[in-house]
């Protein structure tokens, strides 16, 4: 597989930089990463940007990911002296430990506040993540609607903009490209996996087929089971990457006439399987391997 989406380095100097000069308007960050992917899915250079800052880091779509190795990534974080939270935006679950939390990291704000009468003052908090983190799907329900989102497309160079969570919290979008920094070809393929990079541009049969080997890696039995194809250990467990590709691919039904095997569409199934969770609750880095 052949990546290259470092591609706006420009629009996302341009980013950290308006959040650099935003960061004194906020009480605390919110980073928004993907549970599944807490290594990849973060952007290193927002990292020493908001090092200084509150900042409470958001595991979200946590309901895809494996609980027990978002409890560990949680002590991870800890260990480093940063508040992890798991969320699942889209069904509005762990919104108040978000809210919770920015609370506890905010609390000496909010008591120097009341002491100089200003009860009640809320949290401004400035909400960040990559794409596909669910960033927008956060904001939408910690205000409970439909915030306009500010475009992070490239291209799209609007201000930042408020919306009110409810009486204890404001959040500031921001908006502007924040990709992590596409260190790895692993990092790539697991963006890609995950729905983060689009589908136009890398080859999606590559994907998926690398997909299934780092999957029958860390999930044997629920991908074997999904798939329908021999497990490792077993006998009949096929150990060349594309044999067991087009073995599952078969198996699906993905077939051409001709008998040719429907590589694109069993590819397109795989990642479909796998985003919807379908396959399990599963993760792709630990914080003890994170590669
Ligand atoms: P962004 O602003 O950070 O770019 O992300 P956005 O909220 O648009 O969310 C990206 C996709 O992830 C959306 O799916 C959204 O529904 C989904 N999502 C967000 N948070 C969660 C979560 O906690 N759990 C689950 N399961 N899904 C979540 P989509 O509309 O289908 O978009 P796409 O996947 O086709 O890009």
């Amino acid at each position: 597989m052949a990546l290259d989406i470092n591609w706006f380095p420009g629009h996302m100097r341009k980013t950290l930089r308006s959040i650099a000069d935003q960061l004194s308007l906020v009480d605390v960050v919110i980073e928004t990463c993907d549970a599944r992917i807490p290594f990849s899915s973060r952007n290193p250079e927002l990292d020493s940007l908001i090092s200084g800052k509150r900042r409470l880091l958001v595991l979200n779509k946590s309901d895809l990911a494996d609980e027990k190795v978002t409890a560990a990534w949680i002590a991870h974080y800890k260990e480093q002296g940063i508040v992890a939270v798991p969320c699942d935006a889209s069904h509005r679950k762990g919104l108040d430990l978000i809210r919770k939390n920015c609370q506890l990291l905010c609390a000496d704000i909010l008591e120097r506040a009341k002491n100089k009468g200003r009860i009640g003052r809320p949290i401004r908090a400035m909400v960040v993540g990559i794409p596909n983190s669910g960033k927008s799907t956060l904001i939408n329900a910690l205000c409970n609607r439909k915030v306009a989102i500010t475009g992070d497309r490239p291209g799209v160079t609007r201000g930042y903009q408020w919306a009110r969570s409810d009486s204890m919290l404001e959040l500031m979008d921001m908006p502007g490209v924040l990709w992590p920094k596409l260190a790895s070809r692993r990092s790539q393929l697991c963006l890609t996996i995950t729905g983060a990079i689009k589908s136009e541009v890398v080859e999606m049969t590559d994907v998926a087929s690398e997909g299934l080997t780092i999957l029958i890696d860390r999930y044997p039995v629920e991908t074997c089971e999904r798939f329908r194809i021999d497990a490792p250990g077993t006998e009949g467990f096929i150990s060349d990457p594309d044999e067991r590709f087009l073995a599952a691919a078969k198996n699906r039904g993905c077939i051409l006439s001709g008998g040719r095997i429907d590589e694109e569409r069993f590819a397109a199934i795989f990642l479909d399987d796998f985003r919807s969770g379908r396959v399990g609750r599963i993760t792709l880095e630990r914080p003890d391997r994170p590669e």
